[in-house]
């Protein structure tokens, strides 16, 4: 039997992180890896379902590839991921050419499950209270930044949110498990750790919390940079702060979703905080790490988000002056809360509001990486932009995208550059002229 893996990706880096552990675990399994779909017996497609749009995308893309199962009838074509638990067997009625929907819990069984679908379209959509994989060995990407799931699943039940629904409960990995997983990426030669989890600052294990995680992670040799995302604004401990603090590998960023401006509009998405708590929470932070650069998520259109609720959303991002923005347009998602509750703000208004949002942070961007001109950026090499391979990038520690004339560095090297100009998606050394880097690399405004 042939055994020859694709594996497509989308959504988050959880999902990216996923795709290593199912490589890592269909490699053991005797399976070769191929880069394209036609080269593959077996395609893998591991889905996002946190907004409308990325299943209308994926839709698209399994509309492709069951081409391959024309011409090919032996093709095995499997999709795993959230959008697969979050439609299950809805998804093999709407397109009837799959033989595998594997949810986020269902990994473990990759192989038999593979096998089984040889025979019959097969479903392991169960989900599970305790299966975090931290036993097992993904084969992560090269590059200079591994990706650890310290945990899986959420408890938080934000209303507009699917993930609860399509990952299942919070459940933290092991610590040992995280910490050989550190050090093993530290001996493949990886630079850098970005530890991952919905609320990857609700992290425990025993006495072990997220704080503690990152100080033993901290001592780890060969890392050089620690990172993690998406903390939760509300598990963000006075303890967590102190560590982000201390230690000396974890790089002076924080990505803090606020979601909303607007009181009313935070409740009714049961974020558990208000903008005055947020407030607070980003002084403790900005007193605890001088210098830290922010970043968020922001939804617009959320049922009920009143002029008002958005003028609050505008001025809170102002006022606070985050470094960079990922703005959404509310998606309504079948199944979690809000889907229930009428739409208020059409699609050409939410349009309105989200460009309105981006044009200004942009303006923010702008404003805050102009001010490191003439300040040193302590770089993480990762390679040649696409544009110029005589020009390389590399993330400074506040996370900003850097680019700099290369003159003999090696991908993993930490550098320092001078930045002399800015872009609001950039910061570039001296020599490299801005037409020369779009937002291409790093899609961050
Ligand atoms: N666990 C993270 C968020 C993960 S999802 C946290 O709580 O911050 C990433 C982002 O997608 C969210 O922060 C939110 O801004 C956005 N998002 C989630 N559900 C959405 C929906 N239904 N419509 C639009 N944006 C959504
Ligand atoms: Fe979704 Fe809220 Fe959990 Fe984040 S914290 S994954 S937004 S439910
Ligand atoms: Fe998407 Fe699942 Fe991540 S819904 S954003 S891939 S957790």
């Amino acid at each position: 039997m042939e055994r020859r893996l694709y594996i497509e990706t989308y959504g988050c880096q959880m999902n990216v992180a996923d795709s290593e552990l199912m490589q890592g675990l269909l490699d053991r399994a005797g399976y070769t890896r191929v880069e394209r779909a036609d080269e593959a017996d077996v395609i893998l497609v591991n889905t996002c379902a946190i907004r409308e749009h990325a299943e209308q995308r994926i839709y698209g893309r399994l509309g492709e590839l069951t081409r391959h199962k024309l011409r090919r009838p032996g093709v095995v074509l499997g999709v795993a991921g959230c959008m697969a638990q979050h439609l299950r067997a809805k998804l093999i009625e709407r397109v009837p050419q799959l033989d595998l929907v594997v949810g986020p819990d269902g990994y473990r069984h990759l192989p038999e499950l593979i096998d089984e679908a040889r025979e019959e379209p097969t479903l392991a959509v169960r989900l599970s209270r305790v299966e975090t994989y931290g036993d097992l060995v993904p084969a992560r990407a090269d590059g200079v930044r591994a990706w650890v799931s310290i945990m899986r699943g959420c408890d938080k039940f934000c209303t507009f949110c699917i993930v609860p629904y399509v990952r299942g409960r919070e459940r933290s990995l092991p610590v040992g498990d995280v910490l050989r997983q550190v050090e093993h990426a530290a001996a493949e030669g990886f630079r850098e750790i970005v530890f991952l989890g919905q609320t990857v600052n609700a992290y425990r294990d025993g006495d072990v919390d997220f704080a503690e995680l990152l100080a033993r992670a901290n001592r780890v040799e060969g890392i050089v940079r620690i990172r993690f995302t998406s903390p939760h604004p509300s598990d963000m401990s006075d303890r967590a702060i102190e560590a982000l603090a201390a230690c000396e590998k974890v790089p002076p960023h924080v990505h803090l979703p606020l979601q909303s401006g607007s009181n009313s509009v935070l409740e009714r998405m049961r974020r558990t905080y208000t903008m005055e708590e947020y407030t607070a929470l980003v002084g403790r932070i900005r007193r605890a790490v001088p210098g830290v650069a922010l970043s968020t998520d922001i939804i617009v259109g959320f049922p009920g988000e009143t002029a008002e609720d958005f003028e609050a959303t505008r001025v809170a991002m102002r006022r606070i002056g985050f470094e960079s923005a990922f703005v959404f347009k509310y998606s309504p998602r079948s199944g979690a809360r809000s889907a229930e509750w009428p739409e208020t703000v059409d699609e050409e208004e939410k349009t309105r509001r989200i460009t309105l949002l981006i044009e200004e942070q942009k303006g923010t961007s702008l404003l805050k990486n102009q001010a490191d001109i003439g300040s040193i950026a302590q770089v993480l090499v990762e390679g040649p932009t696409r544009r110029n391979p005589l020009e390389w990038f590399g993330k400074s520690a506040h996370f900003k995208t850097t680019v700099f004339p290369h003159r003999g560095e090696s991908v993993g090297d930490l550098i320092p550059v001078r930045v002399a100009s800015a872009t609001p998606h950039a910061l570039l050394g001296e020599g490299v002229r801005a037409a020369s880097f779009a937002a291409t690399e790093d899609a961050t405004v």
